[in-house]
């Protein structure tokens, strides 16, 4: 399935997927990485691989709708049918969403519904949690609020700060993402209400 990599920064999730996609495990054909700074390391990793990049910074657009009308087009040249946000810090708005209703999934560096918003890790460590983790979800017109598709838990020390527990959160990042975006490009995932239902695998 033709996909999209939205990012913003190193692109470390980008990358698990190029590595897993090389190696043929993940059944995505990754079209375009497209990020909305010029500066995000995970162009570099796209363009090692002969990706295509596209770089439509927010900044350039006047206002949030015409900055989404921008990524829905690109995106859209791409071919691409679905859209993965690895670590995509923008919040898109509901002419994207319904651009692309229900193909696009997100990453979190915490347990949904805990701890939303662009701090998860260390609201989490500060919070003192013994559990905390990572999430995907589908995209809905809500920030971190779709129906969730995969979870995945670590423990947290009493002396973790946020730098520490993300990085522990973001090594299962590069598991359970790929995973996630497989099953949605090989039709596995169907939503239903707010449960994200897993179709057993082709035998
Ligand atoms: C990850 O921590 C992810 O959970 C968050 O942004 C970060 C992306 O990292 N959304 P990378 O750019 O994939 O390395």
């Amino acid at each position: 399935t033709p996909v999209a990599v939205l990012i913003s920064g190193s692109g470390s999730n980008l990358q698990a997927m190029l590595d897993k996609a090389a190696a043929g495990v993940l059944a995505a054909d990754i079209r375009l990485v497209l990020s909305n700074r010029g500066d995000a390391y995970g162009l570099a990793r796209a363009a090692k691989c002969g990706i295509p990049t596209a770089v439509v910074e927010h900044g350039a657009y006047p206002c949030r709708e015409a900055f989404d009308t921008a990524l829905v087009a690109a995106i859209r040249k791409s071919g691409a049918e679905v859209v993965v946000l690895a670590g995509f810090m923008r919040i898109l708005g509901p002419g994207f969403v319904t651009a692309f209703s229900q193909r696009i999934l997100n990453i979190h560096p915490a347990l949904l519904p805990s701890f939303p918003g662009v701090h998860g890790q260390p609201d989490a460590a500060r919070h003192g949690v013994k559990i905390s983790g990572c999430t995907v979800h589908f995209v809905d017109e809500k920030m971190d609020h779709g129906p969730i598709v995969i979870q995945a838990a670590v423990p947290a020390h009493a002396e973790d700060d946020g730098k520490a527990l993300g990085g522990r959160i973001l090594a299962l990042e590069h598991r359970i993402f790929p995973q996630a975006v497989h099953w949605l490009c090989t039709g596995r995932l169907s939503i239903v209400g707010r449960h994200v239902r897993l179709a057993p695998a082709d035998v």
